[in-house]
């Protein structure tokens, strides 16, 4: 019924970028390492990869690339800060040949932050975001790269300025947004393409509740977004809950800390 998923998660932190919010670096590796298990112990896989020297915000592996159907394509972030990363990400699909074709990108995008996948929604639609991170210019070269069609959705809001932290996918068909977070024109067109969408509180995305993953039943939320797990499990799903407050501290939560591998 949910097949197993592949996801490619850093393994250890080193760092972190905001400095005015002290965070407990023990308490976010152990909180980074409950993650890492829970998601395995329900059968996914999990490929580690190795930190940086020097790059703080590199637990949040879902920036470092985008994959469908074994092609992948690469990142390359807006900041200095965190430019080096796109290499690892490169690296660890070079490293497989066999099973990825990678190619490296041209224009300014992070990845799975801004990209996502929804496979059986009209023949299999990529999803992007654009307004803060990722280039508009990033998407036609991603449709181009992967061969599926992209739909550039506009983020306003700043303080969700990443695709994944407004949107997910929730099944193989359907996703969970939050509207506001979306220009008029995009919310119109993602009321055209999933009527069905869940749609997500204010209370939801604030607390990182669309920075979720989900395998079709159990779905990877942090434990702070309990009226958002009731729904979910009122419609069905199964919520596996995270506490990664430290995570969250560095702008980001479930999502952020893994890029899944679709083959
Ligand atoms: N501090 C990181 C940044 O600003 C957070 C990244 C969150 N990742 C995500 N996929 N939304 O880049």
């Amino acid at each position: 019924m949910c097949p197993p998923k592949n996801f490619v998660v850093e393994y250890a932190i080193n760092a972190w970028m905001d400095t005015a919010v002290p965070v407990d670096t023990e308490l976010a590796v152990k909180q980074w390492a409950q993650l890492r298990d829970g998601v395995a112990d329900l059968g996914h896989t999990v490929h580690l990869l190795t930190p940086g020297d020097g790059l703080p915000d590199m637990v949040f592996a879902a920036n470092g690339a985008f994959s469908v159907d074994g092609a992948v394509y690469g990142a390359q972030f807006k900041y200095p800060q965190r430019a080096a990363e796109a290499d690892s990400h490169r690296e660890f699909y070079l490293d497989r040949p066999d099973e990825w074709r990678f190619v490296a990108p041209t224009e300014t995008n992070e990845g799975e932050g801004d990209f996502t996948f929804v496979p059986d929604a009209h023949g299999g639609l990529i999803l992007a975001g654009y307004g803060f991170r990722t280039e508009p210019a990033a998407h036609a070269e991603a449709q181009e790269v992967l061969g599926r069609p992209v739909i550039s959705l506009k983020l306003v809001d700043p303080r969700f300025y990443h695709l994944d932290t407004a949107l997910a996918a929730l099944t193989d068909d359907n996703i969970i947004y939050y509207p506001p977070a979306f220009s008029e024109s995009s919310r119109a067109m993602l009321r055209q393409l999933f009527p069905d969408a869940v749609i997500a509180t204010e209370t939801d995305a604030l607390g990182f509740g669309l920075n979720l993953v989900s395998d079709g039943l159990n779905v990877f939320l942090n434990t702070e977004c309990t009226a958002l797990a009731d729904r979910l499990a009122a419609e069905g799903f199964r919520p596996v809950l995270f506490d990664l407050s430290e995570l969250k501290k560095g702008g980001g939560s479930v999502k952020c800390c893994m890029a899944e591998l679709r083959a």
